[in-house]
């Protein structure tokens, strides 16, 4: 186990109705709130008038900024920041999932730059500080509801960057599994498969000795291929919700990480994806992992065969554990195609004449590598979209 720094400051509040203390939570810090929401889901499912009614109640001035794409846009960030700038907001609250949580954090964080935020992104300056961001959140995926990263597209170039700063740690989340009720169901397959990833990408690690964060990752893991196929078969099944609500907020808090390093590349290799062809992150992660899987499994084959065997139940072939590490990929595909998600490029109409532009891009002109559980240049991501096809 290596030494590590962990600490999480955003305020979980879990459960049914949660979101009516919207208000008593927010009036912490202070009058003025920016509303922050995508297109139109929470006005559909009654959260709108629930929220506004909750902070009115509480005596706050609410601001409002819609129109959060999935894949949020730097160009609403902007608009966002004029908003805050201009009213002097004291909290930004983000109703939604990932896209809403992450554009509200660039808009916090920008909020108190002089510069352009997108500088954030490219690394040209790192934040000093950012106007406190709650959340209310919508869809267990991304994590953000407890990170300190934010995933944004530039509009000119399509490209999809990320920065992180404790600044943006939400202040508090509220997680009521009853607000996912509502999702679609290819929403729900690329959620789960979003928080398995993550998971993923902590557990594929070269440091030794971290079997507390591996039986954990286990543990979380299961428990996302267990409920993930039960809230498909049963969208209104609280209990389930829960257990998928609360496992991808673990899974992404960094509690999963601690004592390790991650890996990251699929992560990498799918913004390059969603990036250029607009699709869910989720969708493109159970593209891009199993194809990677493939790539880097012979680096470390006993730590394949153990992901084999303890997530998935698959016997040791203590004679060929290679054979073992296989079958545990393969399960992980079978997993996809259960939730009803593609896992491969052909499937969603992407073909090799993409592959290059987007390793280009991905490697900054074959500069910039990816992953560490294996380092990726520009060959090895191209040989990953092949495996991808
Ligand atoms: O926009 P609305 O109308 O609200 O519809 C949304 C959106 O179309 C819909 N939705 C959300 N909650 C709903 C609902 N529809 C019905 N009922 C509900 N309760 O779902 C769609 C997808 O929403 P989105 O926020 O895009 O999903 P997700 O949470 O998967 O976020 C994806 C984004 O997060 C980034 C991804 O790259 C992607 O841009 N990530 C952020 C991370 C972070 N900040 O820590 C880490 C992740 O690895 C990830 O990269
Ligand atoms: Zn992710």
């Amino acid at each position: 186990m290596i030494n590590f720094d962990f600490r999480n400051p955003t305020q979980i509040v879990f459960g049914k109705d949660t979101e009516m203390r919207a208000g008593e939570l927010a009036s912490e810090y202070g009058k003025n709130v920016l509303l922050h929401y995508g297109g139109g889901s929470i006005k559909r499912t009654g959260l709108y008038d629930k929220v506004t009614s909750s902070l009115k109640a509480a005596g706050l001035t609410i601001f409002e900024l819609s129109g959060v794409k999935p894949n949020p846009r730097v160009s609403l960030v902007r608009e966002g920041i004029r908003i805050c700038k201009e009213e002097k907001i004291d909290l930004i609250l983000a109703v939604g999932g990932g896209s809403v949580i992450d554009s509200a954090k660039a808009i916090g964080a920008g909020a108190v730059y002089d510069g352009d935020v997108w500088d954030f992104f490219t690394g040209a300056a790192t934040p000093e500080g950012a106007v406190p961001i709650a959340t209310i959140l919508t869809i267990p995926a991304a994590g953000s509801e407890s990170s300190d990263g934010s995933v944004v597209t530039n509009e000119e170039g399509w490209l999809k960057r990320a920065f992180g700063t404790p600044y943006v740690y939400p202040v508090f989340s509220i997680l009521n599994p009853e607000l996912a009720f509502t999702l679609p169901t290819y929403q729900v397959a690329c959620g789960t498969a979003d928080i398995l990833a993550h998971m993923i990408e902590r557990y594929f690690t070269n440091v030794t000795n971290v079997e507390l964060t591996d039986r954990l990752l286990e543990a979380g893991m299961q428990n996302i291929i267990i409920h993930g196929p039960r809230v498909l078969e049963d969208p209104q099944d609280y209990d389930a919700w829960a257990e998928v609500m609360w496992t991808g907020t673990i899974a992404h808090n960094n509690l999963l990480n601690t004592g390790r390093i991650g890996d990251w590349g699929s992560h990498d290799i799918e913004h390059e994806l969603s990036g250029k062809f607009d699709i869910a992150h989720g969708a493109g992660l159970a593209i891009i992992i199993p194809a990677w899987m493939k790539f880097v499994y012979s680096h470390d084959v006993q730590r394949f065969a153990q992901f084999a065997v303890r997530v998935f139940g698959v016997p040791m072939n203590f004679k060929d554990p290679e054979q073992t590490a296989l079958e545990g990929i393969y399960r992980l595909e079978e997993h996809f195609k259960r939730m009803g998600l593609a896992i491969r490029l052909s499937e969603v109409e992407i073909t090799e004449d993409s592959f290059e532009e987007m390793a280009e891009k991905g490697s900054a002109h074959d500069t910039r590598t990816m992953g560490n559980f294996v380092t990726l240049d520009k060959k090895a991501i191209l040989a990953i979209f092949k495996l991808a096809e």
